[in-house]
């Protein structure tokens, strides 16, 4: 499974990106307007720290619009995904952007039959987000399921991005349920590798460490 990391924040890409576990950076309006900088400087500086997919969204709703967006946000970089709503205007101009090589990202997908709609308009990526299903009583996993097995019976190449993580568990979930990609949010990425057993080993062995004679 791929990771991807949901932020805008130039340090968090930074630090998940020494790593060497970051394979692609996601953003929406919300991540880039809390950076107080203008898109496009943001999604440029993103694509010089992460050789990968960068989803960069559009903020047009409209055919028009989308594509105009669309086409520009993807002239920035080669590694750009262009990310547009899952509306109907949406998939129309996924169609058109797809027809030019450029790469989408049909975000906020919230049930199987969107997403099949989706891939059929030539989606690269489809992003269900498990976190927002979950907080209103639902289970967010359960789309990620239906989506690999609808994807996989017909051969559908568009690639299941879970969105919307809220903790370590949906990581593992994602991947044994064979998801293509996890995007996930700096802080969770650290939850991930944070273990006690991990901590307290490591402080023995520096302890014991200082026993050995020089
Ligand atoms: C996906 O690409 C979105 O940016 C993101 O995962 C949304 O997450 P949220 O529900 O925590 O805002």
């Amino acid at each position: 499974m791929k990771i991807f990391i949901d932020s805008a924040d130039l340090d968090e890409i930074r630090d998940v990106a020494a790593m060497g576990v970051v394979d692609g950076v996601t953003t929406n309006p919300s991540l880039v307007a809390k950076t107080g900088k203008p898109l496009k400087e943001v999604i440029v500086s993103i694509c010089e720290i992460v050789e990968g997919p960068i989803s960069a969204e559009v903020i047009a709703t409209d055919y028009d619009g989308i594509v105009k967006e669309g086409r520009a946000l993807a002239k920035l970089h080669e590694n750009i995904v262009v990310k547009v709503p899952l509306i109907p205007e949406g998939l129309k101009a996924v169609r058109t952007l797809a027809s030019d090589g450029i790469q989408t990202n049909v975000t906020l997908c919230f049930n199987a039959t969107q997403a099949l709609l989706a891939a059929k308009a030539g989606a690269t990526y489809i992003s269900p987000f498990v976190g927002r299903i979950d907080d209103i009583g639902g289970d967010g996993m359960d789309l990620i399921e239906q989506i690999v097995d609808i994807y996989e019976n017909y051969d559908l190449e568009t690639e299941v991005l879970t969105a919307s993580i809220r903790h370590p568990l949906h990581v593992v979930q994602a991947a044994m349920l064979g998801a293509h990609v996890a995007t996930i949010p700096h802080k969770v990425i650290h939850q991930v590798l944070k273990h006690p057993l991990t901590d307290s080993g490591l402080e023995r062995f520096l302890a014991d460490a200082k026993k050995i004679p020089s």
